[in-house]
């Protein structure tokens, strides 16, 4: 007799409402219309279908349940009528506000936030061990406090022995487990320290990695942008190679770099970082910040922006603030407007080119501005000399020497202890330089006083 196969089922894709609120006075780069419609492409992409929304304006957040009690009971009726299994707010829910709304939602609907959210999709994304152990850092910390009913982020990891963050197939959402009630918290903390650990090492690895680079002299341009803006479409098409792209949200999470042959015969070496978002979640940039770092470090920000997006402004805005955020705000940076081919009206993209400093149109996927790109990089590493004033003590001797190499030296004098240096140097070796700075106005270089030299 003829057994039948088992099938391998997919499970069903879990079913959430989404909430937003709109607080009186509360600064946002996107409205509450368009921050809950990438709240649902959030959701899709984490792998969940959207059966809902619900939206409130508010002075202030409720103290227990962050939406007012009347809100809470609407919101009941609509998910049970249809029968959704999460709740996802789009601002960061306090572990108070989580707990007060589940137990008045019943127990049954799970409410979770953005954050998780954001947090379940890097999970799924990371792929190096540096991503995954930054992954599994910035869940624990979120879940750490929300300790009181079990949390699927938490249950997974607590049993994966360190294996990859979180993700292990599926949606991300589900749960609850029995078993992570029992989770002790002081299991938790340890495993903090550990991975914390395990993070300085890779961490330590990856400078040398950058020392190593920053002597090599290639400049480094890092591509930033928000998410879906088409970072890894670009860097395949300047660097020939194949990097994944998809029509997700944080699809590249971990760092890549590739050579690009610029203009003129020369190259730098182009990093893409993780995607950018509004409201990025505290604890993601501070797990992130030895990714983020690279950004800090590069010789120039390729700031890619989605053109055709209809809130491409809010994007930018949403971006520079991060940058500003991780120290990078000072860095040169050329934009490049990206899928200009989705245009209907090309005129567009010239007015809106105006309104960006250094920018150019292009289409990552047709090529189209590439070649103009190309040249506006070369322009600003190679071409583009900046006046210093730089006392740089003889310790520093490679410095002096690249000053010689790649500058324009119009006066030094020999002081005690080191050189003092004046004449332009290639924006790109700004930041190298930039701690030995003599003193300066802006731009305008003012007169040495006497006591400085005593610093030396
Ligand atoms: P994250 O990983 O989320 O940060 O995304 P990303 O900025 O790396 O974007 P990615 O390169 O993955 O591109 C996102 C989507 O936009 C993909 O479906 C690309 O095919 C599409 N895309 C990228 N560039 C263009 C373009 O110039 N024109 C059009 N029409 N689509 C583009």
């Amino acid at each position: 007799m003829a057994k039948k196969t088992p099938q391998p089922t997919t499970p069903p894709r879990e079913r959430a409402f989404l909430v937003g609120v709109e607080i009186h006075n509360q600064h946002k780069h996107l409205s509450l219309d368009d921050s809950l419609a990438e709240l649902a492409l959030l959701a899709d992409t984490a792998g969940v279908d959207v059966v809902g929304e619900l939206t409130q304006k508010l002075s202030h957040p409720h103290v227990e349940t962050y939406i007012g009690p009347g809100k809470v009971q609407e919101l009941l009726a609509l998910a049970e009528e249809t029968l959704c299994d999460v709740i996802i707010f789009d601002d960061e829910l306090s572990p108070r506000h989580q707990r007060e709304l589940e137990k008045a939602l019943g127990l049954k609907i799970r409410v979770i936030d953005r954050t998780a959210l954001i947090l379940d999709i890097f999970a799924q994304h990371a792929h190096t061990k540096e991503g995954m152990l930054q992954v599994e850092l910035a869940q624990y910390e979120y879940n750490l406090p929300r300790l009181t009913r079990a949390w699927t982020h938490l249950e997974r990891q607590a049993g994966g022995g360190g294996g990859r963050a979180g993700s292990t197939g599926g949606v991300g959402l589900r749960g609850p487990g029995e078993t992570q009630l029992e989770v002790d918290r002081r299991d938790i903390r340890k495993r903090i320290s550990y991975i914390k650990k395990e993070l300085e090492k890779v961490e330590a690895h990856r400078l040398r990695y950058r020392a190593q680079r920053k002597r090599s002299r290639i400049p480094t341009v890092a591509l930033v942008g928000y998410t879906n803006a088409g970072k890894s479409t670009l860097l395949n098409r300047l660097s020939k190679s194949d990097v994944y792209a998809a029509d997700q949200l944080f699809a590249t999470l971990d760092p890549t770099t590739r050579r690009v042959q610029l203009p003129a015969d020369n190259v730098a070496l182009i990093t893409d970082t993780v995607g950018f978002i509004q409201k990025l979640p505290t604890t993601l940039i501070a797990a992130f910040h030895a990714t983020l770092e690279e950004i800090a470090e590069a010789d120039l920000l390729l700031h890619v922006v989605d053109i055709s997006h209809p809130n491409a402004l809010g994007q930018f805005e949403a971006v520079q603030e991060t940058l500003e955020e991780i120290g990078a705000g000072h860095i040169p940076m050329i934009t490049a407007l990206n899928k200009a081919d989705r245009l209907k009206d090309p005129e567009n993209a010239k007015r809106v080119l105006q309104s960006f400093e250094k920018s150019v149109a292009i289409s990552a996927t047709k090529g189209t501005g590439i070649e103009d790109l190309l040249h506006l990089m070369q322009e600003e590493l190679f071409e583009s000399y900046t006046a210093i004033h730089v006392r740089l003590p003889y310790k520093e001797g490679a410095l002096i020497s690249l000053f010689h190499e790649l500058g324009q030296v119009e006066r030094i004098e020999h002081e005690r202890g080191g050189v003092m240096m004046q004449g332009r140097i290639p924006g790109r070796l700004l930041a190298q330089f930039s701690p030995f700075y003599a003193k300066s106005n802006g731009n305008k270089i003012i007169e040495i006083e006497e006591s400085d030299l005593e610093q030396i």
